[in-house]
């Protein structure tokens, strides 16, 4: 559907009196992801794509949303937006963004014929970040925060989940999780951040376990104490934390109060069954799962998050989103951002890439990114365009939806409006 507008784009119309609301429009389609199924596939026939309409703001909240000759006289002052598709912001809710240093070096030696689990077992990988990111303090940590965050604003993302995982001590792994908190006030993205000071054993513990002991009596009681997280994270992979031992520590994290995510089935399987065992709110990874697992995940409340970032980065196969849709899980897309695995970033391009090689619909894609993502980090209030939500939304310079993923990420939102506010780097 292709619909034309004569107003010219960045023109403002504004009243002299009460600016409370804001009217943007007409928009030439507005998406507003509403009314979709939580889980399994969804044709693009089932996606709501208003025509000629208009988006009613008032402070961070959406107020209504409809065709612009409806609303017109709603608004105290008008907004002209068009011509442009608009969309929900997109919700990445998978990212280790708080790092310090370069892996390029670990990149070369992938390109050269090294595995990742190679490098990992050589003491390189992960641990080469951790030393990075524990001699770099505070402040720093928030300014490459600041950094990435703009970027990731500028491609569309209005809310972003960030690991810790880098500091693997409770004085580094609270330096982490301190610098988000401080982020989240600096900036609009708005955050939500995870623990997970289990990502792998560092070098001052005997063994995986004791380390684990060590998180649940000295860290997360910190952390629950401070609220600098609600959700716990493990890598769950013989290399990393076996299963066996993954799930009693979710469950007594699960116990002080956290919510559990869970690194499973990157290179084997077992953790996606460990977080449905612990009724984990999602389950991210998934590039090893077989048949069983992915049934099993369809069967519980846990959400199969896929990160092709991760496969495009380490030059892995993708993991199976088709099956994953087909056999009725909630399908989320997120972009990994990290300095090893995924040193991309770029949700947008990686979803776009995926759909093409798993045959995603233009609305599994784009549920995957917005309102399924918005269920995977726990949130009621975004992920589509309807009156009451939070008013995060993305406006493309294009007068049809399905140029967003056809351009493979080349095509950027032109402006991006987080909590009624539009940002600008
Ligand atoms: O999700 N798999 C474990 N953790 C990250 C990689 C972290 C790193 O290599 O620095 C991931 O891919
Ligand atoms: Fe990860």
């Amino acid at each position: 559907m292709l619909l034309k507008s004569s107003t010219k784009r960045g023109s403002y119309i504004t009243s002299r009196f009460d600016m409370n609301r804001t009217l943007y429009g007409p928009i030439t389609q507005l998406l507003t992801m509403a009314s979709l199924p939580d889980k399994g596939p969804i044709a693009d026939a089932a996606l709501e794509i208003i025509p000629d309409a208009a988006l009613l703001v008032e402070g961070n909240r959406i107020v209504a949303v409809g065709m612009f000759a409806a609303l017109k006289g709603a608004g105290d002052h008008i907004e002209t937006t068009s011509p442009c598709v608009v969309m929900p912001g997109l919700i990445d809710t998978h990212t280790h963004l708080c790092f310090a240093g370069s892996r390029a070096g670990d990149y070369s030696a992938r390109i050269s014929g090294k595995t990742y689990q190679e490098i990992l077992e050589s003491g390189g990988g992960i641990m080469d970040t951790v030393q990075k990111t524990r001699a770099c303090d505070g402040k720093m940590l928030v300014e490459l925060l600041l950094q990435r965050l703009a970027r990731h604003a500028s491609e569309g993302v209005t809310t972003c989940e960030i690991k810790s995982g880098y500091g693997l001590s409770v004085e580094h792994e609270l330096k982490i999780l301190h610098a988000i908190g401080e982020a989240a006030e600096l900036q609009p993205v708005s955050l939500v951040s995870t623990c997970l000071a289990a990502h792998i054993t560092p070098p001052e513990f005997e063994s995986p376990a004791m380390y684990l002991e060590h998180i649940l009596a000295e860290l997360l009681p910190i952390v629950s104490r401070e609220s600098l997280a609600q959700r716990v994270d493990i890598f769950i992979e013989p290399s990393a934390f076996p299963a066996a031992i993954a799930a009693s520590f979710l469950k007594r994290a699960m116990s002080m109060g956290f919510m559990a995510t869970v690194h499973a089935d990157q290179f084997t399987t077992g953790g996606s069954a460990v977080a449905i065992d612990v009724g984990a709110i999602s389950a991210d990874h998934l590039e090893a799962s077989g048949d069983d697992d992915i049934k099993a995940l369809a069967a519980s409340s846990v959400t199969a998050t896929v990160l092709p970032g991760a496969s495009l980065g380490l030059g892995m196969h993708f993991a199976p989103a088709r099956k994953i849709l087909d056999y009725g899980c909630a399908l989320v897309i997120a972009s990994d951002w990290n300095p090893g695995s995924a040193p991309m970033g770029d949700l947008l391009m990686q979803a776009s890439v995926l759909s093409a090689q798993q045959k995603l619909s233009n609305a599994e894609t784009l549920s995957a990114v917005t309102f399924r993502a918005a269920r995977a980090l726990g949130l009621s209030d975004r992920g589509t365009l309807e009156a009451g939500k939070r008013a995060d939304f993305i406006a493309f310079p294009v007068d049809d939806y399905r140029e967003i993923l056809y351009h493979q990420g080349k095509l950027k939102p032109s402006r991006v409006w987080i909590a009624g506010k539009e940002f600008s780097s």
